[in-house]
This record gives structure tokens, sequence and C-alpha cells, in this order.
């Protein structure tokens, strides 16, 4: 998390519309983007989920968007999750009894959370929308974690449709100290909670800021969420923590059907494999959509060397 000193300012310019310009425009981008990202259509995230179905894992897929503060945006993505699902709900994995292998993940600030008026109450309509089809469908929803100014608006919202949709999953952040009493809270029968370090850049008064700290909380936080009665999705590709849960699994007597395994596309793809053929539940997080800038922005800031190979490309051409 710190151990990236470009990290603070990657995460500014994943903020910032000039650098989204020239980021834009350099011809290199495009071929680097597509190792994170699966294309700009929903046939591009059709295609990547098939074969990550056939090699025997689950996905979740995200329409990529986030703080949208038009309304009309804010419908449009709802109804670019209606198609998502709907081409879902084809598939012979849609509704599959016990663990769902077709998923999606959504940002409440894509669906209007940030609007100035009524933002909490417009996104959680929209929100509900995408939850009714996707029961419809036999897809899972699960609730992406954004900055720290919207967790509690998220949960709570969350909260509120969990009452239609016990299925719903949410994500928490090991990077936020309020995180292990979130887990606590959370570790409920029934609850699927996506735990995960978090992608944005946070002050010091309500995140923790070195690596050693995060990962401390993360194994805290992880721990509370095995010994509790939900079902934990385990969202991180450190090799460490990913090597703990043996242990965590020892310790609880939790079964491998239990839990699951959650990276995201195109990173570690053999570690992917390896669980997998361990007998592992493995879901990749798939996004893709024209809207990928902020999120490939946060890839970039977290590994020094995914931007050394943008830069040098780039430099090269
Ligand atoms: P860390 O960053 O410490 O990396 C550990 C190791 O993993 C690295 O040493 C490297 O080997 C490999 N690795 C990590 N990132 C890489 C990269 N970009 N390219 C290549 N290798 C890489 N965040 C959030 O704030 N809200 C959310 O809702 C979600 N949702 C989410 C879903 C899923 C399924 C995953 C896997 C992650 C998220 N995240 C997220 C992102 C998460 O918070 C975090 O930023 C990344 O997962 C990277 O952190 P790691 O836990 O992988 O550890």
């Amino acid at each position: 998390v710190m151990s990236n000193p470009l990290r603070p300012a990657l995460l500014a310019a994943a903020r910032s519309e000039r650098v989204k310009g020239a980021v834009l425009k350099a011809p290199v981008t495009r071929s680097i983007v597509r190792r994170f990202v699966a294309g700009e259509t929903l046939d591009d995230a059709m295609a990547a989920a098939a074969a990550l179905l056939a090699a025997g894992r689950s996905v979740s897929i995200d329409y990529l968007g986030e703080d949208t503060f038009d309304v009309g945006e804010a419908r449009a993505t709802v109804v670019a999750y209606l198609a998502l699902i709907a081409e879902l709900g084809r598939l012979p994995q849609a509704g599959v009894d016990g663990v769902h292998p077709l998923e999606v993940s959504v940002k409440l600030s894509a669906l209007g959370q940030g609007l100035p008026a009524d933002g909490d109450k417009i996104a959680l309509d929209h929100a509900r929308t995408i939850c009714s089809a996707a029961q419809t469908h036999g897809v899972w929803v699960t609730v992406d974690a954004e900055d720290h100014t919207r967790t509690d608006s998220t949960l709570s919202i969350v909260g509120s449709l969990r009452a239609d949709f016990p299925w719903l999953g949410a994500v928490v952040q090991a990077y936020l100290r309020r995180t292990e009493g979130d887990c606590r809270d959370l570790a409920g029968a029934g609850s699927r909670i996506r735990l995960c370090k978090g992608a944005y850049s946070e002050p010091e008064s309500v995140a923790y800021q070195s690596r050693a700290e995060v990962d401390a909380s993360y194994m805290r936080c992880l721990a509370t969420l095995m010994r509790g009665d939900g079902y934990p999705m385990v969202a991180t590709h450190d090799p460490t923590i990913i090597g703990s849960v043996d242990e965590l699994l020892r310790e609880t007597g939790r079964n491998v059907d239990g839990f699951e395994h959650q990276m995201l596309f195109g990173i570690r793809e053999l570690e992917q494999k390896r669980l997998v053929d361990a007998g592992r539940r493995v879901r990749v997080y798939v996004p893709y959509g024209s809207q990928w800038y902020g999120y490939f922005m946060r890839r970039l800031a977290e590994r020094p060397s995914n931007l050394w190979f943008f830069m040098r490309s780039a430099a090269t051409r």
C-alpha cells in the first residue's frame, strides 16, 4: 500500500481531468488498459466471463463508472446493468443453487449517491432495480466500497437492501480504522463480505498508512470474518495473506466451500489457476466499459512495475 512513493500522486491523478486527457491521448494506453479491463463493450465482458467460467472460476462483472453527478448518467448505468444481468441470465451457470458463479459488482457513486439532492435515496432506488433484476436472473450483486466519506451511506444502503435481498454482498476495506468493528457487526449468518485492502487515498485520521499496519488490520478482519457465520470473500493478491488462509481454516473448521478467494482481472492469473486446481473457489472481478480511467489509475498506483511498464512503452513509441 505505502511501498509505492508515487501512489499519492497517481491517486490524485486518478481524479484529475487534465491528466485524464493526457493519458487518454497516449497511443500506448489502450494496449495496457486491456491488461486490466476486459474491453469497452458488453460482448467483451461476456467473452472474458466465458473464458473464466470455462477455467473453473466464478466472475463478478463491473460496468465501469463512478462519481456521477448527473441523474441521466446514473439512469444509463442502471440500464447497462440490466442488459448485463439479462445476458448473464442466459448462461447455464445462472441461478445455480448455493453459491452463484455469476455476480455483478456495483458502485453506488455511479448510481447517483453523490447527487446533491436525495443522492442516497436515488442510489438506493437504482440499486434496488438492479438487485431485483439480478434475483430474477439468478445472478448475485455485491456493492463496492469507495472513499471513506461514503462508507456510512453505502453500508446503510446495503443494510436496507438486504431486508429484501439477503444475498446482497458488501465490501469492507482493511486500511480503514473502523473496519475491524464493521467486520464484527457484519460477520453474522448469511452475510457475504468482501474484504480488500482498499484502493483510495485516505487521510491518517481514518486510515492506516503503512503497509505493515494495513496488512495486520487485514489479518485481524479476516480472522473475524472466518470465525463468524457469514461467507467471507478474500479479495487480495497478497501471497502472505492467501497463505494464512490454511491456518484459519484449520483453526475455525471452516469448509473450503464456506468462503472464496477473489482477484482482479489480469492480475496473478497463474495464482488464480493454482487455487482452483487446489480445490478453492476463486471469483475474478471483471471490469468493462469506456469509463476505465479511474480504475486503471488505481491499478497503476498499486504497483510501481505497472507504472514503469506504462511509462517505458509510452516513451519508446
Ligand atoms: P497488495 O497491493 O499489497 O499486493 C500484493 C501483491 O499482489 C503484489 O506484491 C503483487 O504481487 C500483486 N499485485 C497487487 N496489485 C497488483 C497489480 N495492480 N498489478 C500486478 N500485480 C499486483 N478496493 C476498494 O477500495 N473497493 C473495492 O470495492 C474493491 N474491490 C475489489 C475486489 C476484488 C475482487 C479485489 C481483488 C480487489 C478489490 N479492491 C477494492 C482493490 C483492493 O483494495 C486493492 O487495492 C488491490 O486488491 C491490491 O491490493 P492487494 O490486496 O492485492 O495487496
